[in-house]
């Protein structure tokens, strides 16, 4: 359980968190400055023990010697064992509530990339042909591309095509990508951008399910998230949803805030009034971010607590080549010459209203943060 869950109001969650502080706060006062002190694991194990034991065991037994106070306040126990209860509680009342119906493909998912003769990226476009297809049929995946190598490699792995109708500066444009795609596959429940070298595993579907239940009338949404950047991704790493896990744990780095390589909305999205800011080039993540959040009023979710995108982390440049590119300013240039200011940090992820996590009863849910870094205010 991350730290930043904790900035959520999840009642049964903060309570059991809550509870656990009290515990692990409580033995800390025990230190001395000689002894060897009572670690986070020592309690977290202890209290596991005792839930495994369903409550049926002493709590202070189950802790080591050098956690132990000289005697628990009776308090934490009552407080513990309340906390559970609630749990218990709330997960019964979430399996009682009746689901939303969702329909498949959940989302028309599509990236775009250039043809490239560099066998690294190459590769790099395998794995994320054959991870997205691995998906189907809950999500389906769409390449944008003109290229007929590119587009009969990706029917091989099951995608669908469509061809790149409006550039700029040699990169496609966001919006005509997606009015594109909601035209033409209507039966989607959401439709999503995300780079050519994200790889998902199958919570990228719990999440979306969650969005869907949670926005399940026409309230137009933008779903975004942090990447965690993994570098040698092999095929095999690629191709197995737990070899990603394990790696995103074992050496990932979850990529800063201000780098958004994915985006999710319903067809209530107002693509239309979106300037042609285009994919691959510096800024247009954070613009589109900011914009909605603060000029739309539309809520934008952070997906980043339960859903692993793993960037496949390389020396060369990713898709479009970014900052790289002799064009990378493309999207700079457009919003000056539209004359929009734009203050950056207004699209930070860490700015989302909402957020997806995962809750103790195993479901991914949709909650409202409570509080933002100061930078977000909007200008
Ligand atoms: C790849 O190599 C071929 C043959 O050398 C060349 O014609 C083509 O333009 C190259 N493609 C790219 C994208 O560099
Ligand atoms: C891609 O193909 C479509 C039609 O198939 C065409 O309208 C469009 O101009 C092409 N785009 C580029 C960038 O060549
Ligand atoms: C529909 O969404 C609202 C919040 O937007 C939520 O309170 C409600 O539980 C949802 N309905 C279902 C059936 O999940
Ligand atoms: C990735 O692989 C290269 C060689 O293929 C190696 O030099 C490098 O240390 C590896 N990096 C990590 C983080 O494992």
């Amino acid at each position: 359980m991350s730290r930043s869950s904790l900035i959520f109001k999840g009642i049964a969650i903060l309570s059991l968190l809550t509870v656990l502080d009290i515990l692990f706060f409580g033995v800390l006062m025990h230190r001395k400055n000689d002894v060897p002190v009572c670690s986070a694991d020592d309690v977290y194990h202890s209290v596991v023990d005792y839930i495994q034991k369903n409550g049926k065991s002493n709590l202070e037994d189950s802790l080591p010697d050098i956690c132990r106070k000289p005697s628990i306040d009776v308090k934490i126990k009552e407080n513990l064992d309340a906390a559970i209860k609630n749990i218990i509680q709330e997960c019964e009342k979430e399996r009682r509530t009746p689901k939303v119906f969702i329909t498949y493909p959940i989302v028309a998912l599509f990236s775009t990339w250039a043809s490239t003769n560099d066998t690294v990226k190459a590769e790099i476009h395998k794995n994320t042909l054959r991870n997205w297809a691995s998906l189907k049929p809950k999500i389906q995946p769409i390449l944008f591309t003109n290229d007929s190598k590119e587009v009969a490699l990706a029917n091989e792995y099951g995608w669908h095509t469509l061809p790149i109708i409006h550039e700029g500066s040699g990169a496609p444009v966001l919006k005509t990508m997606f009015k594109t795609v909601i035209e033409k596959y209507s039966g989607s429940v959401l439709y999503g951008y995300a780079n050519s070298d994200i790889l998902f595993t199958d919570d990228l579907v719990s999440t979306l399910e969650a969005v869907v239940t949670y926005y399940n009338d026409s309230t137009p949404v933008l779903v975004t998230g942090r990447r965690t950047n993994v570098p040698n991704i092999t095929q095999e790493v690629a191709d197995s949803f737990d070899n990603l896990r394990a790696a995103a744990r074992d050496r990932g780095e979850l990529f800063s805030t201000n780098a958004e390589d994915l985006f999710f909305t319903n067809k209530y999205f107002p693509w239309s009034g979106i300037i042609d800011v285009v994919v691959g080039r510096l800024a247009y993540d954070n613009w589109l971010i900011a914009h909605t959040r603060c000029k739309l009023k539309i809520d934008i979710v952070d997906t980043t607590d339960s859903l692993l995108a793993v960037h496949q982390t390389t020396t060369a440049g990713g898709n479009w080549e970014g900052f790289k590119h002799p064009k990378s300013k493309h999207n700079y240039a457009l919003l000056q010459k539209l004359k929009i200011k734009v203050k950056f940090e207004n699209g930070f992820t860490s700015c989302a209203q909402m957020a997806s996590l995962r809750n103790f009863c195993g479901r991914t849910v949709i909650m409202k943060r409570d509080s933002w870094p100061a930078d977000c205010a909007c200008v």
